[in-house]
């Protein structure tokens, strides 16, 4: 089959490789209709190329028919439309039971000290085969899928993999109070639809990117906007707003790959040219994250508010203004998504023909999965408009 792998930073080809099979009897293999770029594959082609082997397929945001199923997997059966959720849990140990699906204790990568594993994302979450490919393996299968009707196209399912969770649990973790305000940084997809899903729960969102046309589409969806190429001090500007306090809460949609902070570039790009293991251990040892986003919304938050970080960093020794965070008293919650924690709330409004999320107006570009090379150097580089790319095999 046809699948896009990791060759080196930058570099993603469309390889032949081997079908996917059932090993346990707890896979399915599913045939991949649609399949999502994300920011966090922007990492994998950008920084954390230390942590990636040549071949590695990527993706994490699949939208399919279930083609085959092991004995144990009873809740799909071959035929039947499903999104598969990002992390892979197996919906029974004793963090799944507390729906800490990001921390389920049956997949997590132990050697590596990390959480569950996650599709298509580096050695550290597994270095499980991904799902921007014709076909998918996967495990857990008995928990995993989510059945979503036949019908409406899949850019109304597809979301449910990665982006509606994310940016759900995004939104549950800040904590807003009743009728409060809260300020997004980066209106990537991410961004966006934490923005529109706090303002579907009520709330005040004010936006910040500097991309025209991201800010744009954050603002006919009743987004107030601040553009960061203008403005001078984005706390500042988020206080003018906010009668000098502050928003109740920020959500961190950017992480690590933050415009700013240019001597963590520099870091990050030395660490990005050194070969694979000796680069690993630096890469997570040496603090090289830019940490531009998280300083802005710690400034941004008001005093005894929360911030959400669901943007990814990567580093283990980033200097943090401990002073500021501790005067202020801020809260702080951050992680990958819970991905089926999250499903029951979001079902009905994916479901619902009205489109309340406007999940429809997130995509930008649908293309063949041939074409994955050039929609990773598009999407990275904000170019011809690219908000959320779509890979669509057999197209
Ligand atoms: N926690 C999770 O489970 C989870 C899941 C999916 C994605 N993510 C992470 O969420 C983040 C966003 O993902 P995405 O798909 O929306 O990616 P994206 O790269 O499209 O979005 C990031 C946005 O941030 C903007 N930006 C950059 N620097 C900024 C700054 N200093 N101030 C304001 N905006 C700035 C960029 O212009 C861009 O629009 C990534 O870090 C991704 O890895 C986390
Ligand atoms: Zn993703
Ligand atoms: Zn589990």
């Amino acid at each position: 089959m046809k699948a896009v792998t990791w060759h080196g930073k930058r570099d993603v080809r469309v390889d032949d490789v081997p079908d996917p099979q059932i090993k346990e009897p707890n896979d399915a293999v599913i045939r991949v209709t649609s399949t999502g770029v994300c920011g966090s594959d922007l990492h994998l082609y950008e920084v954390l190329g230390p942590f990636m082997n040549e071949g590695d397929v990527l993706g994490h945001e699949p939208i399919g028919v279930v083609e085959e199923t092991g004995p144990d997997v009873t809740h799909v059966k071959p035929g039947d439309r499903v999104v598969i959720p990002f992390n892979i849990s197996c919906g029974h140990c004793h963090m799944c039971g507390l729906e800490l699906y990001a921390q389920c204790e049956t997949t997590q990568v132990r050697e590596q000290g990390m959480g569950a594993a996650l599709f298509g994302y580096t050695r550290l979450y597994g270095q499980v085969p991904g799902g921007q490919a014709e076909y998918l393996r996967v495990p857990q299968a008995q928990f995993g899928p989510i059945k979503v009707p036949d019908g409406p196209p899949d850019e109304r399912f597809l979301y449910l993999s990665d982006v509606l969770p994310t940016s759900w649990q995004a939104v549950a973790w800040a904590e807003i109070p009743e009728g409060g305000s809260v300020t997004v940084l980066g209106l990537g997809p991410i961004g966006q639809m934490s923005a529109r899903i706090a303002r579907h729960l009520g709330h005040r969102v004010i936006g910040v990117d500097l991309v025209p046309e991201r800010l744009e589409m954050a603002r006919r969806h009743g987004v107030e906007v601040i553009d960061a190429s203008d403005a001078d001090d984005v706390a500042d500007a988020v206080r003018q707003l906010t009668g000098g306090r502050g928003t109740d809460s920020v959500i961190d949609a950017v992480g690590m790959e933050a415009h700013g902070s240019p001597g963590a570039k520099l870091a990050q790009t030395l660490t990005g040219l050194m070969p694979g293991n000796s680069a690993a251990p630096l890469m997570s040892r040496v603090g090289v994250d830019r940490l531009a986003a998280l300083t802005t919304a710690i400034d941004t938050v008001r005093r005894g508010g929360t911030i959400s970080l669901s943007g990814v960093y990567g580093g283990m020794t980033d200097p943090l203004p401990m002073l500021q965070m501790f005067d202020k008293g801020i809260t702080v919650r951050m992680g990958q998504a819970h991905v089926k924690r999250w499903i029951d709330e979001l079902m009905p409004l994916v479901a619902d023909d009205a489109d309340p999320l406007g999940v429809m107006d997130l995509a930008t570009h649908r293309w063949p999965l041939e074409k994955a090379p050039e929609a990773y150097e598009m999407f990275q580089k904000k170019r011809d408009g690219a908000i959320k790319v779509l890979l669509q095999p057999g197209t």
